[in-house]
């Protein structure tokens, strides 16, 4: 099958999280399971599209309302990524460096998604599937069938539409609707969402079918949206969870070249010991005591709001007997209580704040706990990197984390479970964190070996996307 993917990250090219990775491996897998997959996005101005070989695929001309732009698709050469990679150039709106939080982000992505469908519409044949992911492309499928120029082709190609987070769902305010190509008027209640045009809801109205990214989340999402709620009820029959899974080239302690030490399963004390060493060395912190850390935007939704006093009470109730260690970025609120907290807790706890590919490597291969707190959590990738780095994670029972993460007290536990996001769940989990490391060494041990050896893979889920493919021809 020749699948398309769209979407606005894909790691390495540009990523701010989750999305990126899962968009940077599972083209490559189903590439591997003798498929055609390829990936489309913008060409922001990142290293990756710097330090690669390009060429001109196509030139085209298209227009958000008024403003005409020019477009140029260019395909990286040779094949880096195990995938067709193909990025749409245009001046003005996507040569940045960021990838999103611009104030025109609304502008940039309809010029996206426009390019993509003007230049689909010329191929010479028709792919056997759209594949939007999120809010960013998710005007895509009403797109298809709707708007004059493109609906007489490409209305017969099947779209997919995957919710890696309904938290965000691109809201423009019905002003805008002329920015749009022009589309069946007729139509307008499939883009509408409480008197907004919300793309996430058109998604979910127009695509053939959609997805999301554990089963937890799923049924989440039908009680708990950000008020698609009824939305997802209503079109649960069109709907599934395929839950993510994980590069195992990229994140695999035996041969990544980011973290100090390599190691498997069988060498997975000395070489995690070697790795908190050198996080220690970095950040002023005790190897011999426990190491708990969080890696992750630094939002509500994680929770973060919550790591400044659940580590302050954490480090005085266990009279500082373990060491805390943040890497993210995101609410400067809290960015700014972690900083000052520096100082406070310093040979206790540390932060990083700001983005580090390397660093995260080195964090989920040298700290003995991953702290994840969420309040909403899709799936969530952290807690497998942790899994297999031999980092037990430490989850809120929610989403993904809690279709991934079995608790230590039941058979052959992976991790250790709460159910609030609250400084009190926190902190308890953080009791009993301190209770295996210190007192339960053979269960610490056997948990840190067995959760190395589970598959994450992306082998079982780029079959079931597949197989979904397969369903709508
Ligand atoms: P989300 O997509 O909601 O942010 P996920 O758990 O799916 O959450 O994925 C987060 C991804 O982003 C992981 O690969 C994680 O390592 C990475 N990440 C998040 N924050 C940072 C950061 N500050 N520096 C480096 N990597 C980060
Ligand atoms: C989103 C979610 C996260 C998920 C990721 C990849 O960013 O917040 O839980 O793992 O997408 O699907």
């Amino acid at each position: 099958m020749e699948i398309v993917h769209i979407a606005a990250e894909c790691y390495p090219v540009a990523k701010v999280g989750g999305l990126g990775d899962v968009v940077g491996a599972l083209p490559k897998y189903q590439c591997e399971l003798g498929h055609v997959a390829k990936v489309v996005m913008p060409m922001y101005r990142t290293k990756f599209l710097m330090d690669n070989q390009w060429e001109l695929v196509h030139e085209g001309n298209q227009h958000i309302g008024p403003h005409h732009f020019k477009y140029a698709v260019i395909k990286e050469k040779t094949n880096k990524l195990g995938f067709d990679l193909y990025l749409v150039d245009i001046n003005g709106l996507l040569d940045r460096e960021k990838v999103y939080g611009y104030d025109d982000d609304t502008e940039r992505f309809l010029a996206f998604q426009t390019a993509v469908c003007d230049w689909m519409n010329k191929w010479q044949h028709l792919p056997d599937v759209l594949h939007c992911h999120d809010h960013h492309t998710a005007l895509i499928p009403f797109m298809v069938k709707y708007c004059f120029e493109f609906r007489q082709r490409l209305s017969e190609v099947p779209t997919v539409f995957t919710v890696h987070n309904a938290q965000y769902q691109g809201w423009m305010s019905w002003d805008k609707y002329y920015l749009l190509p022009a589309f069946d008027s007729w139509k307008w209640g499939m883009l509408d969402w409480n008197k907004t045009i919300n793309p996430m809801a058109a998604a979910v109205k127009c695509a053939w079918k959609v997805t999301t990214v554990s089963n937890s989340y799923l049924e989440e999402m039908r009680s708990a949206a950000n008020g698609l709620e009824n939305l997802f009820q209503y079109e649960q029959g069109k709907s599934l969870g395929i839950l993510n899974g994980i590069d195992t080239d990229v994140w695999n302690p035996h041969t990544d070249t980011m973290i100090a030490k390599n190691y498997d399963t069988e060498l997975v004390e000395k070489g995690k010991w070697k790795n908190k060493k050198e996080i220690a060395g970095q950040f002023g912190l005790d190897p011999d005591k426990p190491l708990i850390s969080f890696v992750g935007r630094l939002v509500g939704e994680k929770a973060a709001d919550l790591l400044p006093d659940a580590i302050s009470q954490s480090i005085y109730q266990n009279h500082g007997n373990v060491n805390f260690l943040v890497l993210g970025s995101g609410d400067t609120a809290v960015e700014n209580q972690l900083d000052q907290m520096k100082n406070q807790f310093k040979g206790y706890f540390n932060t990083y704040i700001g983005y580090s590919e390397p660093l995260s490597h080195l964090i989920y291969a040298g700290s003995d706990f991953l702290l994840m707190p969420s309040r909403v959590e899709p799936c969530g990738l952290n807690q497998l990197y942790a899994l297999r780095y031999g980092t037990i994670p430490m989850v809120r029972s929610i989403g993904g984390l809690k279709d991934t993460v079995t608790d230590m007290g039941d058979w052959q536990g992976t991790g250790i479970r709460f159910d609030q996001a609250s400084v009190g769940d926190i902190t308890y989990s953080v009791g009993r964190a301190l209770d295996l490391y210190n007192n339960k060494p053979d269960l610490y041990t056997w948990m840190r070996s067995h959760m190395m050896t589970i598959d994450h893979s992306w082998d079982h889920a780029a079959q079931q996307y597949i197989d979904l493919y397969q369903s709508l021809k």
